[in-house]
């Protein structure tokens, strides 16, 4: 199932590219999420952001959601359902704290993994959308809260168009550092990106397949993106979690169409259950 291809020469059409990046992220757990043309940030200003480490990589962003919980993507969880894997902290783990990839901060063992039931890869046009694209993950020691490490409440309602949003995450921030992709090119430091929700009937029109379950946004700019952002990672409005970085076009910087987000209004009653979360 895993096959290796060169993000780069496979150009054929834009949607192939979706399956090829997300093919990368399960096969090699490195990210294909980036925040193009966003600013380097502190974690003070971002506390409920959390790093999720696969061998002692940085594979995924998360949120902080309570003292034990975090909200992830369901596509960055779904590759390791095994519980051998999925338990194995050499495996998976949560850095909190840190403004920095892969130090600082502090590391929690995971204790359990849940995806979606519903979460699956939709095939569209021979791409793989990932829809229902949520999980939570429970540290086995609960998160202790100071200025760089706190919790983020989930929207109820879906974020509404032209509302202001923020993206954060450690995905790649320079598009032209993408071929030949390793870990070793993302940012050392947490990137932010502002960007602004997009009518779901207009971004349904630009990607045609917009479920209920996701939410989209997009930066002003051209060459201006967060493209996948870090998938995994928080969108935040009005102080509250809106969405979970899922999916974009690949060479969406170059596009100016918008990313997908799940949309946590619609997937926190879920979330609730399988938390007792609140
Ligand atoms: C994930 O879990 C499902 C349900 O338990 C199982 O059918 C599937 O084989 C698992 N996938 C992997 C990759 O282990
Ligand atoms: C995570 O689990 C490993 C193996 O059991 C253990 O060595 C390590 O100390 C744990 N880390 C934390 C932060 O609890
Ligand atoms: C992106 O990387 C290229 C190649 O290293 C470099 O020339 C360019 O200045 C970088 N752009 C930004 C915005 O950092």
């Amino acid at each position: 199932m895993c096959s290796f291809r060169d993000q780069e020469t496979t150009l054929d059409t834009m949607l192939r590219l979706i399956t090829i990046s997300l093919l990368f992220t399960i096969c090699f757990g490195f990210k294909q999420g980036r925040i193009v043309g966003g600013h380097s940030t502190d974690i003070t200003k971002h506390p409920y952001q959390v790093s999720l480490e696969m061998n002692g990589l940085h594979n995924c962003g998360g949120s902080i959601i309570s003292p034990d919980w975090v909200v992830t993507a369901g596509h960055c969880v779904a590759p390791v359902n095994t519980s051998l894997i999925i338990y194995n902290p050499i495996i998976l783990r949560v850095r909190a704290g840190s403004t920095y990839r892969e130090k600082g901060g502090y590391l929690h063992n995971i204790s359990k993994a849940i995806v979606h039931p519903y979460y699956r890869e939709i095939l569209f046009m021979g791409a793989d959308i990932p829809e229902y694209d949520v999980a939570v993950l429970k540290v086995d020691t609960p998160f202790l809260f100071n200025d760089a490490v706190k919790p983020i409440s989930m929207t109820h309602v879906s974020p509404s168009d032209g509302d202001a949003a923020v993206v954060t995450g450690w995905g790649v921030f320079n598009y032209t550092l993408r071929p030949g992709y390793s870990n070793k090119k993302l940012p050392s430091q947490l990137q932010a990106l502002d960007v602004g929700i997009v009518d779901q009937q207009e971004c349904k029109r630009e990607l045609l397949v917009i479920t209920d379950q996701m939410v989209c946004a997009s930066a002003p700019e051209t060459f201006q993106d967060a493209c996948n952002g870090d998938s995994g990672g928080p969108l935040v409005s009005k102080g509250k979690l809106v969405g979970v970085v899922s999916w974009a076009f690949d060479l969406c910087a170059m596009t100016g169409r918008p990313e997908v987000y799940a949309d946590v209004a619609n997937l926190r009653k879920w979330i609730e259950l399988v938390t007792g979360i609140a």
